[in-house]
């Protein structure tokens, strides 16, 4: 009988601290043994001149998720997740969305529902608060916390799911006692519907003004802000989706300062500009997304960022709108920018954009380029070691390379259903060929083998990178602040 079910021989083995030429013997969907010459597997897989990095863990995509507007993303879990594991990654963690009133344990099960049934790998879910009542951040999140479900997003902005700073205090303090890691989405709101009624009373309804509309100076207030509330009740917290060098400069400032505070980027924000928004007619509704791309030196500021070690995740934000009447149009063919719903696909291309042209052009390293596609988003919400690496006893979820492989961007060779790329016709150095979740081939010679459902959900840890710094927040301390008492 074989030692292993399945072993990848020859390839080089990275991860976000080494590039080993080993063999991978995998055994019961896990990572059984590392070295050279292991014994027979029931499969081998020949990887000799091929890089085997771990799976990709997407942590910030929308699938399967009514919009603000109410327009329900293309992705369902299926296409979602198919899409992912053909971009070599085998993490999903997309949102279950709390509109106001709603309970947030009953979208998590509705959504969690959603996930078992059509998921091809392995998913974990984050949660969106938008009504952070008494029952909700009193009952229902610390159980849910419990349950596995240990981060969640808040808006500044969006009318439906923006939170004042004072319920943002009141999330933030109950992160804090859970030991939940906060995700925030930090745009001045009133800025954005400022600018936006001023530009739309004064007739300009493009979508290029949505770019005008959403300001880097709104986003890098809110950053500001986010981390003073943070601040004040000692609590961590992530910005996602990075855009401006502004609000990348409040994380690099925060970071200094030795606060926990996190920062998310995404290709979006790499590899397009404000320009693109200003495509002819309304072709440049495909690229608006919130916040926006922003001009050639604000993408290089954001690379710097990223070679820096401001941002510790690279997520796709895929949110996935048909550019027809059924998403991106639906308010009509000459929509203005405010009705133009926000967001853009991306989920099979962040891998591969970021090995071209970060690995590929000599930005970053290959292992900084797992630390930002896996490790650290495992490492963050709490997957670790299980995802997000190649280790003994982790689940074999990997992707083998081809690192010459030359790619032409298209929607027709993409698996979403959005029907369009903001890349197309990019050509991309590097592929991942192969892609395995738990030890099961799920793609190969560009074909899926793998059934809706077959993806597991995933309840994620509790971890410390959600831990206060203090056991009494700094800034309340009764010793500094003439006797003050705040009870946490
Ligand atoms: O425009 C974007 N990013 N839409 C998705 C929703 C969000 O805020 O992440
Ligand atoms: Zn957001
Ligand atoms: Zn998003």
């Amino acid at each position: 009988m074989a030692t292993f079910d399945l072993v990848i021989r020859g390839g080089t083995v990275v991860t976000a601290t080494d590039s080993t030429l080993c063999d991978v013997g995998i055994r019961n969907g896990r990572v059984a043994a590392l070295g050279e010459g292991l014994a027979a597997g029931t499969r081998e897989i020949d990887a000799g001149g091929k890089l085997v990095l771990p799976g990709g863990i997407d942590s910030h995509c929308h699938i399967e998720q009514l919009s603000g507007m109410g327009i329900m993303s293309a992705d369902d879990f299926r296409s979602g997740t198919t899409a992912a594991a053909f971009g070599g990654t085998t993490t999903v963690i997309p949102f279950a969305i709390q509109n106001r009133g709603e309970s947030l344990r009953r979208v998590v099960d509705d959504y969690r529902a959603l996930g078992d049934a059509r998921a091809v790998i392995d998913f974990a879910i984050h949660m969106i608060i938008a009504d952070p009542n008494e029952q909700v951040l009193g009952q229902e999140l610390p159980a849910l916390i419990r349950d596995g479900y240990t981060s969640f997003k808040v808006y500044m902005t969006y009318e439906g799911t923006r939170l004042d700073d004072y319920q943002m205090l009141d999330v933030l303090t109950a992160a804090r006692r859970e030991g939940a890691m906060t995700m925030i989405h930090a745009e001045n709101w009133d800025m954005i519907r400022w600018l936006t009624k001023r530009l739309l009373d004064g007739g300009n309804r493009a979508p290029k003004f949505h770019g005008v509309s959403h300001a880097q100076i709104a986003e890098g207030e809110a950053t500001h802000r986010a981390i003073a509330l943070g601040r004040l009740v000692d609590t961590p917290l992530l910005i996602v989706h990075v855009s401006a060098e502004e609000a990348m400069e409040e994380i690099r400032m925060a970071q200094a300062k030795g606060l926990k505070v996190y920062g998310e980027t995404c290709p979006q924000y790499l590899f397009l500009t404000l320009d693109d928004l200003d495509r002819d007619g309304m072709d440049g509704a495909m690229y608006c997304c919130s916040p926006p791309p922003r001009d050639k030196a604000g993408q290089e500021a954001i690379w710097n960022g990223l070679q820096t070690g401001v941002f510790q995740v690279f997520s796709s934000d895929h949110a996935p709108y048909r550019f027809d009447e059924t998403g991106k149009l639906k308010a009509g063919p000459n929509a203005s920018f405010k009705e133009i719903a926000n967001g853009l696909p991306g989920i099979e291309t962040r891998m591969p954009l970021l090995f071209s042209e970060g690995v590929g052009k000599g930005r970053i390293d290959l292992q900084r380029f797992v630390d930002l596609t896996a490790t650290a988003a495992a490492k963050l919400y709490g997957l670790y070691p299980r995802k997000g690496t190649i280790a003994v006893g982790s689940d074999a979820d990997m992707a083998i390379w081809d690192p010459a492989r030359e790619v032409t961007l298209s929607a027709d060779m993409l698996h979403d259903n959005t029907g369009y790329t903001p890349y197309e016709g990019m050509v991309l150095r590097g592929w991942p060929v192969t892609v395995l979740s738990r030890g099961r081939v799920v793609v190969d010679g560009g074909e899926l083998d793998a059934k809706p459902g077959s993806g597991e959900f995933l309840p994620c840890d509790r971890t410390g990178f959600a831990a206060p710094l203090n056991r009494i927040p700094k800034e309340l301390d009764p010793k500094r602040n003439f006797g003050a008492q705040i009870l946490f």
